[in-house]
């Protein structure tokens, strides 16, 4: 057939890629172009509008780099991101709940057991003990223990100084015998992800803000086992019904508890206030 009209062009397009040879590509092409034709019909877009579409998309592009990813963004913010990661995480029942990894992650220092992990960042002191387990609550050891989190004004070191590898609020740990770590840090806080290029655009104009609930980031790594990859969010957040890519689980919800001052679990006497958390990363086994 050499013409189409908008009641043909759809199966005309079908018919052309469904002899792609590989056959995924065949699925992925024949998706892609239902999927889009059924969003042009519905949108019934101008031709100024479609424009408008296609320089959005060529200025996400555009704004990607090295140290800035609006395409992951852009997947996040539409719950993609999440929605990829569910569909890949149908764990068995009791293990540790996934969600997004997230622009911020660098392969962290490693330190013994119960550091600082917050070198230079300035906010109010949070002893952190975890155990890592298997879903029936066996205890993991040598398990490797990734951490990374903003600081108190919600930032990143990497934000701050680029690959400067002036480190703080990250750090890797090795769980002990008994599947347990603990360190020291400072509480971080909610942040707004960069809203300054088109994905903040799509925000605004959705009426939506660009904040995360105060959360730590956790990637846990053990022989034999599933990585990985989730936060802890700080219970009571204003945001966390709200996340602005949809990260948020209730299982991965847990109390930051405030204390004034008193002896801390390893020992050390407090002056103030400072935070604790504690909190059991059950790994699926391997399938
Ligand atoms: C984060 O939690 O670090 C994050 C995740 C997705 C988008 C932006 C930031
Ligand atoms: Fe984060």
């Amino acid at each position: 057939m050499r013409e189409f009209n908008e009641a043909t062009i759809t199966d005309a397009v079908l018919e052309r890629v469904a002899h792609t040879p590989d056959l995924r590509a065949r699925q992925v092409s024949r998706a892609l172009v239902k999927h889009l034709h059924a969003f042009i019909r519905e949108v019934e877009p101008t031709e100024a509008e479609w424009e408008w579409g296609i320089r959005f998309l060529t200025e996400t592009g555009q704004l990607c780099s090295d140290t800035r990813q609006e395409f992951i963004l852009l997947s996040d913010t539409l719950g993609a991101s999440m929605l990829v990661d569910t569909i890949n995480h149908r764990l068995p029942s009791g293990a540790t709940e996934t969600t997004v990894f997230g622009p911020f992650y660098t392969a962290p220092p490693e330190f013994q057991p119960g550091a600082d992990i917050s070198g230079h960042l300035q906010g109010r002191p949070m002893y952190v003990a975890g155990r890592v387990t298997n879903p029936d609550g066996r205890p993991l050891a040598g398990a490797v223990v990734d951490i990374w989190h903003s600081d108190h004004q919600g930032f990143y070191d990497l934000q701050k100084f680029g690959n400067d590898r002036r480190y703080a609020g990250r750090g890797r740990f090795r769980s002990g015998d008994d599947g347990r770590f603990h360190f020291w840090t400072i509480r971080p806080t909610a942040y707004p992800i960069a809203d300054d290029g088109p994905v903040g655009k799509m925000l605004r104009a959705q009426n939506r803000h660009p904040f995360r609930p105060e959360h730590i980031h956790f990637m846990v790594i053990a022989p034999g086992h599933r990585k990985l990859v989730t936060h802890i969010f700080a219970a009571g957040d204003q945001y966390l019904d709200s996340d602005v890519v949809f990260g948020v689980k209730t299982s991965l919800v847990e109390e930051y508890r405030a204390h004034h001052s008193g002896e801390a679990p390893d020992g050390r006497a407090m002056d103030g206030d400072w935070f604790s958390l504690d909190r059991e990363f059950r790994l699926a086994p391997l399938a």
